[in-house]
This record gives C-alpha cells, sequence and structure tokens, in this order.
C-alpha cells in the first residue's frame, strides 16, 4: 500500500509562475513527509486534462530545491486559493467543476454577504453577528446610520482590510475614513448626513457589491482598533478544536487591524486584560469564544461541505460580548508567529496534514465496508 499523497491548490500571482505561499507550502511538505503524508503544490494551469496529469511543485528537503514533476492526481486536495480577479480564477472554477467529485479537504466558502445570511438563520448565532445589510441604495445605508452611531462599509469579496469604509457620528456631523482598493489609508472627512451621499459617489457601492455593517467601537485608550484572529481546524481525529487566537491592533490612523494594513499581532490575553480590567470576566470571554469558534466551523461545514479549518475574525465590545466580524476560509497563520506564539504557528501548519491522513485512513475503512461518506 503506497503512502497518502495531498495536492496542495493554489494559483500564480502572476504570469511569471509565482506561487503564493511558497514558504508555508515548503513547511507542510516537510512535515507531511515526517507524517507519512506525501505533499506537493499544483495549480489549475499545471493540469493536463487530456491525460488527467498534473505538471506538479515538488519540494526536495535533501537538496532543499523545488523541481516539477508529472504526477497523477493526489488522493486529497487542499485548496488555498484565495479570490483573484485574472484570466487563472476562471481557470480555476474550471477545475472546482470538473474535478468537484475529488476528495477535497475544504469546499468554498460563499461571500461575505452569504455567508451572514446562512448564518443569521441559526438562532444561537444572532447575538454575535452584527447588523448587516446588502448596499442596494442608499436607503441602506441611511437606515443604518440611522440607527446606529457607527457603521462600516465593506465589499462582499473584499479581502485584506482594502476599501473598507468607517462612518460615525460625532455631534451633529459624521466622519467617513478608511481604505481604499489598494489599503491606502482615506484619512477623516467630517460631513453633514445630506452630504455623505455625495461623498461616496466615487465608491463604487452598487452592483450588490458591498455591505453595510453595524459599527463595533473597538478603539483601545491609544486611539488604535483592535479586534482578535481565531484559527479553528480539524485535527488528527477528525474534530474542530481551536488552534490559537491571537489580537491584532491596527495601524495609526487605520479602521482596520489587518496585518497587511500595518496591523500588529499580540496575545490575545494580554491585549484582553487591556480591554476588560477584570480578570474572571477575560477568562469567561475566552472559554465563550472558544466554544463559539467550533460551533461556527460546525455549522459552517454543515451548509458547505467538508472544511478543515477557518479562521475568524471576531471583536470583543467593552461589555464582553463577542461579535464575528467575518469568517475567512483561507487563513493565513502568520499571525501566530507575530504574536510571539511559534508552537501555534507550528500547529496550525500540520493539523491540515494530521486531517488529511485521518481523512484518507477514514475512507480507505469505508470503501471496505463500502458505507457512503457524509461530504462527498
Ligand atoms: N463591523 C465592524 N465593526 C468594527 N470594526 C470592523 C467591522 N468590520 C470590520 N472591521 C475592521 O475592519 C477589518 C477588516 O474587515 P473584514 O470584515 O475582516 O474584511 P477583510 O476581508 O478585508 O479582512 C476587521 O479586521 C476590523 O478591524
Ligand atoms: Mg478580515
Amino acid at each position: 500500500m503506497g503512502q497518502p499523497v495531498l495536492g496542495i491548490l493554489t494559483l500564480y500571482l502572476n504570469d511569471n509562475g509565482l506561487l503564493e505561499e511558497r514558504p508555508v507550502y515548503q513547511k507542510m511538505i516537510i512535515s507531511g513527509k515526517k507524517l507519512g503524508l506525501e505533499v506537493f503544490v499544483f495549480t489549475p494551469s499545471d493540469v493536463n486534462y487530456a491525460q488527467n496529469r498534473i505538471n506538479a511543485h515538488m519540494y526536495d528537503a535533501a537538496t532543499q530545491s523545488w523541481t516539477r514533476r508529472w504526477r497523477s492526481f493526489p488522493h486529497m486536495i487542499y485548496d488555498r486559493c484565495r479570490i483573484q480577479k485574472s484570466h487563472r480564477f476562471v481557470e480555476l472554477s474550471n477545475f472546482r467543476r470538473k474535478y468537484g467529485h475529488l476528495t477535497f479537504l475544504n469546499r468554498v466558502l460563499r461571500n461575505k454577504w452569504t455567508v451572514y445570511k446562512t448564518m443569521r438563520k441559526e438562532e444561537v448565532f444572532k447575538e454575535h453577528l452584527p447588523q448587516t445589510r446588502l448596499y442596494e441604495s442608499s436607503n441602506d445605508l441611511m437606515e443604518m446610520i440611522r440607527k446606529y452611531p457607527l457603521v462600516y462599509l465593506k465589499p462582499i469579496n473584499g479581502t485584506g482590510g482594502r476599501g473598507i469604509l468607517r462612518i460615525e457620528k460625532q455631534g451633529a456631523s459624521y466622519s467617513i475614513q478608511g481604505r481604499d482598493q489598494d489599503r491606502r489609508i482615506v484619512s477623516p472627512q467630517r460631513v453633514a448626513l445630506s452630504s455623505i451621499q455625495s461623498r461616496l459617489s466615487s465608491w463604487n457601492l452598487k452592483d450588490n457589491n458591498y455591505l453595510v455593517q453595524q459599527g463595533i467601537q473597538l478603539k483601545l485608550p491609544n486611539g488604535r482598533v483592535h479586534d482578535y484572529r481565531m484559527l479553528v481546524q480539524k485535527n488528527g481525529l477528525g474534530e474542530w478544536e481551536v488552534t490559537g487566537c491571537a489580537g491584532r491592533i491596527g495601524a495609526s490612523r487605520s479602521i482596520t487591524s489587518n496585518l497587511h494594513g500595518g496591523g500588529q499581532a499580540i496575545r490575545m490575553k494580554e491585549l484582553l486584560s487591556e480591554w476588560i480590567k477584570d480578570d474572571k470576566a477575560t477568562q469567561d470571554i475566552m472559554a465563550r469564544a472558544e466554544l463559539l469558534g467550533v460551533e461556527i466551523a460546525e455549522f459552517l461545514e454543515q451548509s458547505y461541505g467538508r472544511l478543515c479549518e477557518l479562521a475568524l475574525d471576531l471583536a470583543i465590545d467593552r461589555k464582553g460580548q463577542i461579535w464575528l466580524l467575518e469568517v475567512n476560509p483561507k487563513p493565513a497563520r502568520e499571525v501566530f508567529i507575530q504574536a510571539g506564539e511559534r508552537d501555534t504557528y507550528r500547529t496550525a501548519i500540520i493539523r491540515p496534514l494530521e486531517y488529511a491522513i485521518w481523512l484518507y485512513e477514514q475512507k480507505k475503512r469505508r470503501k471496505e465496508k463500502l458505507v457512503p461518506s457524509t461530504y462527498d
């Protein structure tokens, strides 16, 4: 019996063959080998559809070099592709369609709006979801502004804190600030209620591209915003577990905490203790957040098909209430290195591999017994 083989499905970042996250995959390949799992990397354009073969990217730990080799299809696929506005993304959609019958560790989640609507149906999540609407016309924004002193506008397919606006009531007027599509800071501007719409005219808010969300007050005493990044993963027993949760503090003048936008990572306990001074309360919040993280992962897996990991952007308000700002299906793990949690980072790399091995064993056993699996 040969070894199980896992293919990491990714995308080239440009037309020159630059692979996203190659250093992370390198670590996964080395760790996989130690666990008895062979791992290679490929993109949809490396697939020869006629011959059902893949021109795989292989890493050789002995020579510390990457090479290419023709391979047959792997037993399992770990889909790491993030949304891209390019012909490569169209190719990816074709691949997912044609090979949808293969064993994927993780299926595709939908955009922020669809995920919100799915979660909203479940009673237990209601108190954790900031009120959110699709921006269909200026009415949607105006009604939210009337209802909440702080409102966020976010692209439904956005990532990394791009194209986000924050509108905050300040006395009789409003302050608008944010990050443009290139993540540049948009400095605060004060406007009257009647001028908000015209001030936003250069933003492409139409075409159901944006959502309007109740804002949570997350400014620390130094004026910076903060939130938490929780990584929930399946372990080697096929069960959901919280791998770690780290705090993020936004750059100065930033309305987002994303690390790529200059945010800093810090241990959760340290950040939370600054925000909520009662030790017992912080312990209680951390325990509740963990439970919530696992519940969300279980629920989304039931809704969208098999998943192996999710990163949740969580906010904790002054009262200790936990809010879910966003679900990330293709999480980076670097936040844990930056927060000084090397062990958590290592676990974050290894868990999907251990889960893949577990899944492979399950499938083998099922084949022997001919019992169909839940998600394929
Ligand atoms: N409703 C909100 N209230 C307060 N801050 C928010 C809200 N939504 C987003 N943010 C801030 O903006 C950041 C980016 O928003 P997010 O929804 O995670 O989009 P992205 O996909 O760009 O990361 C969050 O990490 C948080 O710092
Ligand atoms: Mg986010």
